[in-house]
């Protein structure tokens, strides 16, 4: 039995960091195992230009604690009347590594978003044009389409016109969700790549659902049937380097997850990496885990693997992981994977 597992460092290649007290007590639960993060730029007001970008950078960077070692790849949240120079002249400066689309109006802080992709043709040529990743939430917002149905939609009526018009462009479909998503992803063979997070391999809506309401199951794109689940999971096990790891860890305070009206997020940064080798035993794959997690993600981002390692062992008893953690914003739940995990970070 495989009880001692060292991979390159990871990175999470889509994360929410938020700011001031919150940034400062979720950093560390990210830093302390991964090297990169791609930050994601829906603040409030959101991160639209490059000024803003970098001044976000330095109070992340500010907000590490000492000795630890952390890279921010820092984004820009795409509106309709983004400046296509803003982006190139942060693409070249290598401030941002990517630019970021929210439907307007498809999860938290994403009213400034784009309602009309025909308003952004320019920045998306120009980001073709010079190599600018997109990461983009796909779901329509459409008052009449089912939210379960969101993804499946926006793949057939945005994502897939969109890449017909701009096959150069280089598009990230973040944390997909369904195996509609799987499939159109490897149906694509360039300039195509999606991230999984964590508990979309370990959920489906039945968590949220079943037995009472469970607040800190929901997030955007919520968690589908199994079958999607199960389709994800062979997608992140598969080796196929179109697809890695973007925890999506959202933090919220319980007060704002625990409401008539909870905010959308689940936080796994503190136990992400034990769950996925927890996921990959289960599949047979735990010689896969590295590339989902610290070596596809950089291939497609054009960026180099982590010199450092991280080591992960299994233990003969189950690990207790805090049930959440303290921020000067007040207590935020960490993801409860539901059974016992047997795996930690050395
Ligand atoms: O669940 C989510 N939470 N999905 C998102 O797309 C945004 C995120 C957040 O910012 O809380
Ligand atoms: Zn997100």
């Amino acid at each position: 039995m495989t009880d001692t597992l060292t991979i390159r460092r990871p990175d999470d290649w889509h994360l929410h960091l938020r700011d001031g007290e919150m940034l400062k007590g979720v950093l560390p639960e990210t830093a302390r195992d991964f090297a990169r993060a791609i930050i994601m730029p829906n603040l409030v007001p959101p991160i639209v230009t490059a000024a803003e970008a970098a001044a976000y950078r330095d109070r992340i960077l500010a907000a590490l604690p000492e000795g630890m070692d952390f890279q921010p790849l820092m984004t820009l949240y795409l509106t309709e009347s983004t400046d296509p120079q803003d982006v190139a002249a942060a693409h070249a400066d290598g401030l941002i590594t990517a630019v970021k689309l929210y439907p307007a109006g498809a999860t938290t802080n994403s009213a400034s978003g784009v309602r009309d992709l025909d308003n952004i043709q320019k920045v998306l040529e120009k980001m073709a044009e010079i190599g600018c990743p997109l990461c983009i939430h796909g779901e329509v917002t459409t008052d009449t389409v089912d939210i379960f149905d969101r993804e499946a939609v926006f793949i057939e009526t945005v994502l897939d016109p969109l890449r017909r018009r701009l096959p150069e462009l280089r598009v990230v479909s973040e944390h997909i969700t369904t195996k509609n998503g799987v499939d159109y992803v490897k149906s694509a063979n360039r300039n195509l790549a999606a991230t999984i997070t964590t508990h979309h391999l370990m959920i489906n809506r039945n968590h949220i659902l079943v037995g009472g309401i469970k607040p800190h199951y929901y997030c955007l794109p919520v968690a589908k049937r199994e079958v999607h689940r199960l389709a994800l999971r062979v997608a992140a096990t598969s080796g196929d380097s179109r697809f890695f790891l973007g925890t999506d860890s959202a933090p919220h305070t319980d007060p704002n997850k625990e409401s008539a009206c909870g905010c959308a997020g689940v936080f796994s940064a503190t136990n992400t990496m034990a769950c996925l080798a927890h996921v990959f035993e289960q599949e047979g794959a735990l010689d896969q885990l590295e590339g989902f997690t610290s070596l596809h993600g950089p291939a497609y981002y054009g960026l180099p693997v982590n010199v450092g390692t991280l080591t992960l062992k299994k233990h003969t008893h189950p690990i207790k992981f805090p049930a959440r953690i303290e921020t000067g914003e007040g207590p935020v739940t960490v993801f409860d994977p539901g059974l016992d995990i047997y795996w930690s970070v050395e």
